[in-house]
């Protein structure tokens, strides 16, 4: 059987990771069909007049399952960013980044393994901001719902009780924010109760993020509001080597894209340096997502072997390969595992 996924190479580095991934995917023996959108962003405003053409979401509404590389969002002005559009318009309220260590890139820590479940739809990037011109204050509205925190904290008790990785840590501020945060906190109590083999606790933001820089191989799963969890999932990624290296997934109850957490790199695109590895990661997501369990374990074993051996590493990891060579490499070590 062959999987149909859409395929959004992106723009600066994005297309030299998006070929350098499609390559190891194909190593690991599954098929998949890919329908390729090179249009996006910066692209199609001048072939479409908008950023997120129509036709792309509508490939995503019927493939399902998409694989995005980075993609450039100009900086106060222009168009709106690619990501916001897809994350809203294929209401994908769980952002999921998964933070684990890999041997060869070196970090003050060693097991790192935690996954992140970040509210992505409301909290206080709900877009609700007023100026008061009268009196010069600005507002902005941190609106949580209870049908928008039950999702996403049913999401992350179903993730904890299918791949077994217990405690879930629930991260809030409920001491000050006693409604928003408090409401939070108060559902994943009464989650907790309905999965009782999932291990289940709480901490206050600040605290936790104080844990995680002194013992991350306490905690294993996170699920928490809007902005607590766009700060904390960068923040586990620096523990594991940074934003270059980690998957990142946008996940709603019909849709899934996966994709690069870092950026387009315009400083190195075209130039054969950019690293692959946070985009391959994200493809190994997809795969698991996709049911194949057997296709993810061989991509992620290749992974560790290449990072062990440390021969064929790119550039920003301090070695001399061009992102094809680190794609060769990775390949026939995955194919190999597969
Ligand atoms: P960036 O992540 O593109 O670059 C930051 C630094 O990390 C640069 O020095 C870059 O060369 C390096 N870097 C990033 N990814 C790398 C890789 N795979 N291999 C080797 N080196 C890598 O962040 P920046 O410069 O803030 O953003 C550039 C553009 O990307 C902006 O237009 C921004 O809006 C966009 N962006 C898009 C994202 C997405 O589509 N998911 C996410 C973040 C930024
Ligand atoms: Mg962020």
């Amino acid at each position: 059987m062959s999987h149909r996924v859409t395929l959004i190479p992106g723009d600066g580095i994005g297309p030299e990771v998006s070929d350098a991934t499609v390559r190891v995917l194909a190593a690991t023996g599954v098929a998949i069909e890919w329908d390729v959108h090179e249009k996006v962003g910066e692209a199609a405003v001048a072939e479409y007049g908008e950023p997120l053409p129509a036709h792309v979401l509508d490939a995503i509404r019927s493939s399902g399952v998409a694989l995005k590389g980075p993609v450039t969002t100009p900086v106060g002005k222009g168009f709106r960013s690619v990501n916001v559009g897809l994350r809203q318009k294929l209401d994908l309220y769980a952002n999921v980044r998964p933070c684990r260590s890999l041997p060869g890139i070196e970090t003050p820590f060693r097991d790192v393994d935690l996954v992140i479940f970040r509210e992505n739809t409301e909290g206080l990037y709900s877009g609700l901001e007023s100026y008061d011109e009268r009196h010069d204050i600005a507002d902005s509205i941190a609106r949580i719902s209870k049908r928008g925190s039950e999702r996403i904290i049913r999401f992350a008790f179903e993730y904890a009780r299918r791949h077994a990785c217990g405690p879930l840590t629930v991260v809030h501020k409920a001491n000050i924010l006693k409604l928003t945060s408090g409401m939070f906190l108060n559902i994943a109590r009464e989650y907790s109760e309905r999965y009782p083999e999932v291990e289940f606790n709480d901490r206050i933001i600040d605290n936790m993020c104080m844990q995680l820089v002194v013992k991350p191989q306490q905690f294993r799963c996170m699920v928490t509001t809007n902005l607590f969890g766009d700060i904390l999932s960068d923040l586990a990624a620096g523990l594991v080597g940074g934003l270059g290296v980690v998957a990142g997934a946008n996940i709603g109850d019909e849709y899934a894209v996966f994709e690069a957490v870092h950026g387009s790199a315009p400083d190195i695109a075209g130039q054969g340096k950019a690293n692959p590895t946070a985009l391959v990661q994200s493809a190994e997501m997809m795969l698991r997502h996709l049911g194949e369990t057997r296709a993810a374990d061989a991509l992620h074993r290749g992974l560790v072997e290449v990072y062990t051996e440390g021969r064929h590493v790119t550039p920003d990891r301090g070695g001399s390969a061009s992102t094809t060579e680190f794609a060769d490499r990775l390949s026939d070590a995955v194919a190999n595992h597969a």
